[in-house]
């Protein structure tokens, strides 16, 4: 029987917290009138108290310890908005021990720890909604889990971390260097005052592996995924890659290449007609290739108040429905056994650029191209840029034909150890 109002606990009232807590006061009647269900909201918990006071939660309602409210036999949903892998974990443990529902926020702590609590909501047939996890306020958990639930995915490209795609977007528009644009980045409040876990691709590696198991049905050990950030990139990549007509992104890749599964985060190239060249500065994007619908591209605002507030309220509403139609755990459950196999970096096939710094020598070029193509490495076009100082140095960047990753890595270690080297040289898969 439907219940007359599901009762809400939102556990943490950073910046997220604080648009749940509102957004579920001032629009309680729209999310009953389109929802068709009541939410009540019945407990706040911050160890600031002045935090819920200042989202508008009624004193009455507000807790300094989550242990005061989990257990509590009125409460139907806890959000857990606190963030981390460690006091999370605690708070959706115990409230799904004590059977009630549990929406999160928590990327790191799902992709890190979610086969431990996803057993528990099995176990004690509690949904467990995480739509705010990726993409902040883009429904592509949802789409993925129910919109599209008919298609077998072939490859799914994501833009998902905002911090690292204004830092690349100031880099690429306005030729700043990486170090000023991090700097810009955290004076406007898009970048962490530690910004590791964005820059070095860990936020978007969360993302990519929920993504992986709703889409792929494979869940995947964290540790395994291989993860490459932004810190690396030079204002001479960011030049020469434009010149040759591609952006540079920090890309979470999944792709099904002859029966596996290739997952990685890297910074990669994309053609600038591609759909996800044109998504700049913090916002976020996904495209999925699935067999039925074909392409499907959601772009929007990957974190903030608001935007994540409506992916995390959009979930308390879904799961009160599941509550109120009594049924057991109908949100989504990470598959018992792997679907795909996953595949080693060096069997991925792509096309690739290179980008060589060379002694400026006769038949140097020669050598480059004979070295790729001993190891079945095809030049699709090279460019040589004319020395321009008194440098004994040439650059030469080359695109390369489909080739595999494993040999355009031999090719390089070969080239790389020549006398006529001078520096390693740049790679960037190219997406897409
Ligand atoms: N820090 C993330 C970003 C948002 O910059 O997109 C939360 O995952």
């Amino acid at each position: 029987m439907q219940k007359a109002k599901t009762r809400v606990a939102v556990v943490g009232v950073g910046t997220v917290g604080s648009g749940v807590v509102e957004t579920l006061l001032q629009r309680g009647e729209l999310l009953r009138r389109r929802g068709g269900v009541a939410v009540e909201l019945a407990a706040v918990v911050d160890r600031d108290r002045e935090k819920a006071v200042a989202a508008g939660a009624p004193e009455n309602l507000i807790f300094d310890d989550f242990n005061a409210v989990v257990a509590r036999p009125d409460i139907d949903i806890v959000v857990e908005l606190v963030g981390g892998t460690g006091v999370a974990e605690k708070i959706i443990a115990s409230a799904l021990d004590n059977g009630k529902a549990v929406v999160t926020a928590n990327k790191a702590l799902l992709a890190e720890k979610g086969l431990k609590l996803f057993a528990a909501a099995r176990e004690h047939h509690a949904p467990l909604a995480f739509e705010a996890a990726v993409g902040g306020g883009i429904p592509c958990i949802q789409a993925i889990r129910d919109g599209l639930i008919s298609n077998n995915f072939s490859s799914c490209i994501g833009i998902l971390n905002g911090t690292c795609n204004y830092i690349l977007t100031e880099m690429i528009t306005k030729g700043q260097d990486y170090d000023g644009a991090l700097k810009q980045a955290q004076a406007l409040g898009f970048a962490e005052a530690n910004p590791r876990t964005d820059v070095e691709g860990f936020d978007t590696g969360h993302k990519l592996a929920i993504l992986s198991a709703l889409g792929f049905e494979t869940w995947i050990d964290f540790d395994r995924l291989p993860i490459t950030g932004i810190a690396g990139i030079s204002a001479t990549d960011i030049a020469c890659t434009k010149e040759m007509g591609y952006v540079i992104k920090l890309l979470a890749v999944s792709k099904v290449m002859d029966g596996k599964l290739f997952l990685s985060v890297h910074p990669g190239l994309l053609n600038e007609w591609h759909v996800l060249a044109g998504v700049h500065g913090s916002l976020n994007a996904i495209s999925l290739f699935g067999d039925l619908v074909q392409e499907a591209v959601f772009i929007g605002r990957g974190a903030g108040k608001n935007p994540t507030a409506s992916a995390v309220v959009a979930d308390i509403i879904s799961t009160a429905k599941i509550l109120g139609a009594g049924l057991d755990n109908l949100s989504w459950l990470p598959p018992e056994k792997p679907h795909f196999a996953l595949g080693a970096l060096a069997d991925y096939t792509t096309r690739y650029y290179l980008r060589f710094t060379v002694a400026d020598h006769v038949g140097v070029l020669a050598q480059i191209a004979a070295s790729l193509s001993e190891h079945r490495v095809g030049i699709a076009s090279v460019v040589q840029h004319e020395r321009n100082d008194e440098r004994d140095s040439a650059m030469i960047i080359a695109i390369t034909d489909i080739a595999r990753e494993g040999d355009v890595q031999n090719a390089l270690t070969e080239i790389d150890r020549q006398e006529f080297s001078r520096a390693k040289t740049s790679l960037f898969r190219i997406e897409g």
